[in-house]
């Protein structure tokens, strides 16, 4: 079945052009797209001249944007696995992306993924990435036990029943990114239609840079 060439996941995210541009003017090369998805920041990047790593840990994931970056005679580097051990060399990148992936773990989970992230960052290099926040509906549902302060086992029927989903606050993005300068944080609410319902989710955006500076 073909992909709706409207649907969101196709298109790449608004912020996405700022980091194109702003990276690009601090002339960094090395891209890692983490938790590419169907690859819509990959394509972007690669297009636009970085070195662009994909990486996932759906297979389909992988392939499908393999496949993308194929049709527009892009290459790339492909690799699936677990970001919580990242299958690349220290310092290997300048800038990664992480939009809306880091969800489905826990807080001690989330402190090995900020150590891998700056493992492979060059010094100086970048990251954007998102996480769900403590305003969500999410982590406002007391009857999802919680697994630790920030972190709530998700009660609803379905495949993501019982997995566990971290939550964020500022203070708490400020102390879990204390090793990096952070450039920006804010935070964003979505709204999205489904069943004649409005729903909105919110997640902080966070810049942040590697320093052996700070
Ligand atoms: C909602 S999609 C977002 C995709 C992409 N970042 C984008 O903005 O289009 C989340 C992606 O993160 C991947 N993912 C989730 N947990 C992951 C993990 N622990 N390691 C690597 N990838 C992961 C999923 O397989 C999925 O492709």
């Amino acid at each position: 079945m073909k992909d709706d060439p409207n649907c969101i996941w196709k298109n790449p995210s608004i912020e996405s052009y700022y980091l194109l541009n702003r990276w690009s003017s601090l002339k960094m090369t090395k891209f890692l797209d983490l938790g590419c998805g169907l690859g819509r920041h990959s394509v972007l990047f690669a297009k636009n001249g970085f070195d662009t790593s994909c990486f996932d840990i759906s297979e389909n994931a992988i392939e499908r944007t393999k496949v993308w970056c194929q049709e527009e005679g892009l290459t790339c580097d492909y690799k699936i696995g677990d970001m919580l051990k990242l299958p690349y060399e220290s310092e290997s990148f300048d800038c990664i992306l992480c939009r809306n992936v880091i969800s489905h773990t826990d807080t001690e989970g989330m402190k090995v993924i900020i150590k891998e992230l700056k493992r492979v960052l060059k010094d100086n290099g970048e990251c954007y990435l998102t996480l769900g926040s403590k305003d969500t509906w999410g982590f406002k549902q007391e009857t999802w036990p919680l697994k630790d302060p920030n972190t709530r086992l998700k009660m609803e029927e379905g495949p993501e029943y019982n997995t566990p989903h971290f939550y964020a606050d500022y203070k708490l993005c400020q102390e879990l990114f204390k090793d990096f300068k952070i450039l920006n944080i804010y935070q964003v609410i979505d709204y999205y239609e489904s069943k004649d319902k409005v729903f909105d989710s919110y997640h902080y955006h966070l810049l942040i840079k590697k320093s052996t500076n700070k």
